[in-house]
């Protein structure tokens, strides 16, 4: 995979500047990368040095103080529309700050649907919403339909999140710590579904871990960011085979061993 194939986003100087409290606090600085079509990226490095907000920044929900964004070659500034917010979804590390408790798990994978107008109203919407549970691992789905979030185990929601993402056939999943809250015996399982997604939808994840060894696991290339700024950026075999920056050999040293 090469990231000139199919751009899906291209960041360009980008930077992300907070008031703070006294001085002011550069979250993301002269960031310049590309994410490709159906890529599997991986983001990593330490809490705080700017994962999530570049992250939120390509979703629309962290304005940048300054650089450049496309989405599948065209300039995005400003509020993400619809079409975007149907083509590009984010998957956060705790399930709940995307589920609303007091809906059932059926209708918040409808809602999307509802909202983006796919699929008639009634069956095939309902349909569409199956198909994606089934798709998630969550199966038989009148096992989950009606159910609430709280009556789920921590796995099952983060699967729920996936699926409503996925009924909207999404080309690109921003996945934020997808898997840190869960309990290591269910992160394969998620993990797995991630990879499938990619194989199988063709859709492109950008990864973001503090977890080193999962980005080697899982990503076509991977991008470093230390303090704000990208220390190394490439095929992850190079990046975190044979690291040229201290930094990332730093966050390898964490690592117990690489996979293979
Ligand atoms: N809304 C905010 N207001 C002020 N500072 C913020 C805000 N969000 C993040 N930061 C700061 O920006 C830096 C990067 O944060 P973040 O992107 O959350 O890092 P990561 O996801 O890698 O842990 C940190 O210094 C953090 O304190
Ligand atoms: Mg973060």
């Amino acid at each position: 995979m090469t990231a000139a194939a199919h751009p899906l986003f291209e960041a360009e100087g980008l930077g992300v500047t907070f008031p703070g409290r006294g001085k002011p606090v550069d979250a993301l600085r002269d960031v310049c990368l590309t994410w490709a079509e159906g890529e599997v990226l991986g983001l990593v490095g330490a809490s705080g040095s700017g994962k999530s907000t570049l992250g939120r920044t390509l979703m629309g929900l962290q304005r940048p103080s300054g650089g450049s964004l496309r989405f599948r070659g065209e300039p995005l500034t400003g509020p993400r529309d619809r079409d975007f917010r149907r083509r590009v979804q984010m998957i956060f590390q705790d399930p709940y700050q995307s589920l609303n408790p007091r809906r059932t798990v059926g209708a918040q994978v409808l809602e999307g649907l509802d909202v983006q107008g796919i699929g008639a109203p009634g069956e095939e919407r309902t349909a569409l919403a199956v198909a994606a549970m089934e798709r998630c691992g969550l199966a038989p789905v009148d096992r989950y339909w009606h159910r609430y979030p709280r009556q789920l185990s921590g796995g099952q929601r983060q699967r729920v999140v996936i699926a409503a993402a996925v009924a909207l056939g999404p080309e690109a999943l921003i996945c934020d710590e997808p898997v840190s809250a869960l309990d290591v015996s269910i992160r394969s399982q998620v993990l797995g579904l991630l990879a499938e997604l990619r194989r199988d939808e063709g859709i492109g994840l950008l990864f973001i871990t503090h977890d080193v060894g999962l980005a080697w696991a899982l990503c076509d290339r991977v991008a470093v960011l230390h303090l704000g700024e990208l220390v190394e950026y490439g095929d992850v075999e190079q990046v975190l085979g044979a690291p040229r920056h201290p930094y990332t050999r730093e966050l390898l040293a964490a690592v117990p061993a690489p996979r293979g």
